[in-house]
């Protein structure tokens, strides 16, 4: 099992910058497009070798033209130098497309993977992984993937190949003068190194800042109406403020330090020059170096010092990767608590079963806290069956077995039959129709969410269903109907009107099995009867397996069973249940003093 991927928990630490493990599984990414990774690996090179030769040209040009004043070839080595700036130019450029190119091709892939991964895990991990630190996974780690491919790798390999070619340039030049750049250059790439692995360190920790600050948005985004309700704006805002600030002072010192970085380098290399003329004068009194050689070496330490500069950022542009790739594979290794069936699906499952349900002494426990223990219980096809008891008793466990949301841990639970591990999930969840309590609406137009974005579900079936359902009186008069556009989580739209939508959904999609978990607690009376009414149609022709709070939805269904401490201890009608005296009718009693709830026709 993965470590939850909480936000807070990230590494700020850095490890190794190379993990064949990790990198072997990353090219498998990358293997589709091997062309332009070899291509990219081939432009490094070439770039390194015309700008190890402009150093040398210039030696040439300073000592066999300028001091001799002999200009004959003097113009075809200036070309020469202008086509190796050229070159330069071109390698460079191309480099840097290529690069970018590859990073983003195979960064979108595995984003794509992620996030199909993400929605074959279930209830089990979600509840340990919170949405905003995977929302983060999903942008940030994959940013600093590609970012390994864009900036990192092939950068780190042309970087590193400058610095030899540069090195073999100098020493063919003049070994002595290469000697005191050989002093110097560990002092700058000690500094640089330090500082920029701090810069860095300071800033992946600012993303940290900025994904929890993200996180706190979203949610106070979700709860601004509590926050208002409660005049709450100024807690809020306090919350909010702190977490800015803190973002504030650390990009404060990333700032100081990517600002020193940049000058240190810069006058390093002055530095270094002023040094290599001091000395280089020196030998040129006896002869030891000429002033072409100066002036080339000049011009390789610049060079030296430009991929110094960000040669550390390289490195741990490599280092986030790896640590990136380690949580996403992590991540992508996660499989579902409740996967598909081990054994191969039965051959001949029915297009539409009758819908026939049973639960055979089953047994459910979250950990150690047995929620239903032993539990038997038979639903014939077509069937109508209402779950009654007090809160916490199992009844959304139960339903929950049904479609296999949840396991349980001995018994069986079957469908005409058919245990349901050996039925596929997709199957299972095309047989079992589910409407809860909360109807989530997605931005999107209300056909779209009625028909969940499959186009394979034409349009006029979209429209009988809302017909169907009573969604209609109110979808007719919405200015584009049907193709209204509902704002995230269908905010533009009353509680009982999303839920119309959710049953319409159902209707739509139209499954043998029903199963409906408190579908009319939230609404009011008005709304709970076309709700009452579209369930009717709904259970019509269909198993129905509900569960409802408010006992005046269900007085007309076949039987209600009742369920305590994971038991079933009543079983009945309406009117048995009634006579029989027991949790049922004092529940029933109970919701009926309250005038306000008493059913529209009394029950006789
Ligand atoms: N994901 C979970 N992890 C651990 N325990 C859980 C989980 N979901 C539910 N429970 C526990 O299981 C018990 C039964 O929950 P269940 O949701 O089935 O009750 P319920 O009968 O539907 O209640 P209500 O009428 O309030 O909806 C409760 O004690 C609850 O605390
Ligand atoms: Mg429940």
């Amino acid at each position: 099992m993965m470590p939850a991927v909480q936000a807070d928990t990230e590494e700020t630490r850095y490890g190794a910058f190379w993990d064949a493990r990790l990198m072997a599984r990353f090219f498998g990414y990358a293997k589709p497009h091997r062309r332009w990774l070899l291509l990219a690996m081939l432009i490094p090179p070439i770039g390194a070798l015309s700008q190890l030769a402009q150093p040398l040209v210039i030696q040439m040009a300073v000592d066999r033209h300028l001091v001799t004043g002999n200009m004959d070839g003097f113009g075809a080595l200036l070309a020469m130098l202008a086509g190796l700036g050229l070159l330069q130019f071109v390698t460079g450029y191309l480099q840097s497309t290529i690069n970018a190119m590859l990073g983003q091709r195979v960064i979108s892939e595995l984003r794509r993977e992620l996030f199909a991964h993400l929605l074959t895990l279930d209830a089990a991990f979600f509840a340990k992984n919170p949405s905003g630190a995977l929302t983060n996974r999903i942008a940030n780690d994959a940013e600093a993937i590609s970012q390994m491919v864009s900036a990192g790798l092939i950068n780190l390999f042309g970087d590193i190949l400058l610095l030899i070619a540069i090195a073999i340039g100098m020493v063919t030049l003049s070994p002595r003068l290469s000697l005191v750049v050989l002093l110097l250059m560990p002092v700058v790439i000690a500094v640089a190194f330090r500082v920029t692995q701090r810069m860095r360190m300071i800033q992946r920790h600012g993303t940290l800042l900025m994904a929890r600050m993200t996180a706190r948005l979203t949610e106070e985004n979700e709860g601004r109406d509590v926050v208002r309700l409660f005049h709450q704006q100024k807690a809020a805002t306090e919350r909010f403020g702190a977490l800015n600030r803190e973002h504030r002072a650390n990009a404060d010192k990333s700032n100081l330090l990517e600002a020193f970085q940049f000058s240190f380098v810069e006058t390093a290399s002055t530095v270094v020059v002023a040094v290599l003329l001091w000395h280089g004068s020196g030998l040129m009194d006896d002869g030891t170096v000429t002033i072409g050689v100066l002036t080339a070496f000049i011009d390789a330490v610049r060079r030296l010092f430009f991929p110094i500069r960000d040669l550390a950022g390289k490195f741990t542009t490599m280092q986030s990767a790896m640590s990136a790739l380690e949580r996403v594979f992590a991540l992508l290794d996660t499989r579902p608590a409740i996967g598909e069936a081990p054994v191969a699906p039965i051959p001949t499952l029915p297009n539409r079963p009758k819908g026939a349900i049973r639960l055979a002494g089953v047994t459910f426990a979250y950990g150690a806290e047995t929620i239903l223990s032993n539990l038997d219980l038979e639903i014939a096809p077509g069937e109508r069956i209402a779950i009654v008891g007090p809160t916490g008793a199992g009844k959304s466990t139960l339903i929950k077995l049904i479609n296999r949301t949840v396991e349980a841990q001995a018994g069986q639970v079957t469908i005409d039959g058919i245990p349901v591990e050996e039925i596929p999930l997709a199957t299972l969840r095309q047989w079992a129709g589910v409407a809860r309590q909360e109807t989530f609406l997605f931005s999107g137009t209300i056909a779209e969410n009625i028909g969940l974005f499959d186009t394979r579900i034409p349009r006029d079936r979209i429209a009988r269903a809302a017909e169907e359902s009573g969604a209609m009186a109110f979808i007719r008069l919405l200015p584009d109907g049907l193709d209204a556009r509902l704002t995230e989580r269908g905010n533009n739209l009353s509680a009982g009107q999303r839920q119309l939508l959710g049953m319409t959904r159902i209707l739509a999609l139209d499954p043998p099995i029903l199963i409906l978990d408190e579908a009319t607690s939230s609404v009011d009376a008005v709304s709970e009867r076309l709700i009452q009414a579209a369930l009717e149609r709904l259970m019509t022709g269909r198993t129905a397996v509900i569960i409802a709070h408010r006992l005046s939805t269900i007085r007309h269904v076949d039987r209600i069973i009742v369920l305590a401490k994971g038991r079933i201890i009543e079983s009945g009608t309406h009117q048995e249940l009634l006579a029989h005296g027991g949790l049922f009718a004092q529940l029933h009693a109970l919701q009926f003093q309250d005038p306000s709830d008493a059913p529209d026709d009394p029950v006789a």
